[in-house]
């Protein structure tokens, strides 16, 4: 069985599809997915598909992107629905200084903030790090004791020194459809991460593995993932392993 760690089922490409992809989940040898949040109305959507859906889990938080608009009102929002025992993670919460989209002080003020709040909640987080990986790392290690119950590197693209230092923060470590693609250069990253950390996500509808690409993801595509890593990691079954992972981390 497998299980999505990180698909957008609550953007606007997917959510009309929801209904069908949710039923078409255990023919695909699929359990479950978290919907992953990235602001106040697509963390809203997440928690009512995971209300809606039994193979549907939410994660609630807001993006680096969307820092500069982070309110009081979306933590305590954040903080009512994470009583909802399908909300399963704080996420995606961190830090993207590829796009910049929102001032970096708000980025890093946003981010310790909401690793402060999964803490209280005493839920995993979901991180997405782009080009911010020493910066990320910092925030991280300041609130190391934060980090108790747990959290993802999503869509991991950092070199394998550094995927250590996250591994010593008790951190899993994730990959989707990038892997795939004929530039990926991290093969050696992922062949050394530790069995216990390792995670299957798609990050549908973004990051389509070959040879969809330039079609809109979809979680079943979780299987070519699967498949690319299971070529380099001959010392495990990536399936059964990230299956037992992903249970685990996200207690579902
Ligand atoms: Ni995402």
């Amino acid at each position: 069985m497998l299980i999505d760690t990180h698909a957008h089922i609550n953007d606007e490409r997917l959510l009309p599809l929801a209904a069908d992809i949710h039923a078409g989940l255990p023919e695909k040898g699929m359990e479950s997915l978290v919907v992953v949040g990235y602001d106040r109305p697509s963390s809203e959507t997440a928690a009512a598909l995971a209300a809606e859906y039994p193979r549907y889990y939410a994660s609630v938080g807001i993006h680096p992107h969307d820092a500069d608009s982070a309110t009081k009102e979306d933590y305590e929002y954040f903080e009512r629905v994470s009583a909802f025992d399908k909300v399963v993670a704080i996420g995606e919460i961190g830090l993207d200084y590829y796009y910049d989209l929102s001032d970096r002080e708000a980025q890093k003020r946003v981010f310790a903030e909401q690793i402060e709040l999964g803490h209280a909640l005493k839920k995993p987080m979901i991180f997405h790090v782009r080009d911010a990986y020493g910066d990320a790392l910092k925030i991280l290690k300041d609130n190391a004791s934060k980090l108790e119950y747990g959290g993802v590197m999503h869509c991991y693209g950092g070199s394998g020194e550094m995927m250590r230092e996250f591994i010593k923060l008790g951190l899993h470590i994730a990959f989707g459809g990038a892997v795939t693609f004929k530039n990926f250069s991290k093969a050696d990253v992922v062949k050394a991460v530790p069995r216990g950390r390792l995670l299957l996500e798609t990050d549908c509808p973004y990051m389509t593995p070959v040879p969809y690409r330039g079609k809109t993801n979809l979680p079943e595509y979780i299987l070519l993932v699967r498949d690319k890593i299971q070529e380099w990691r001959k010392d495990i079954s990536v399936e059964e392993t990230t299956y037992k992972n992903a249970k685990e981390l996200f207690n579902i």
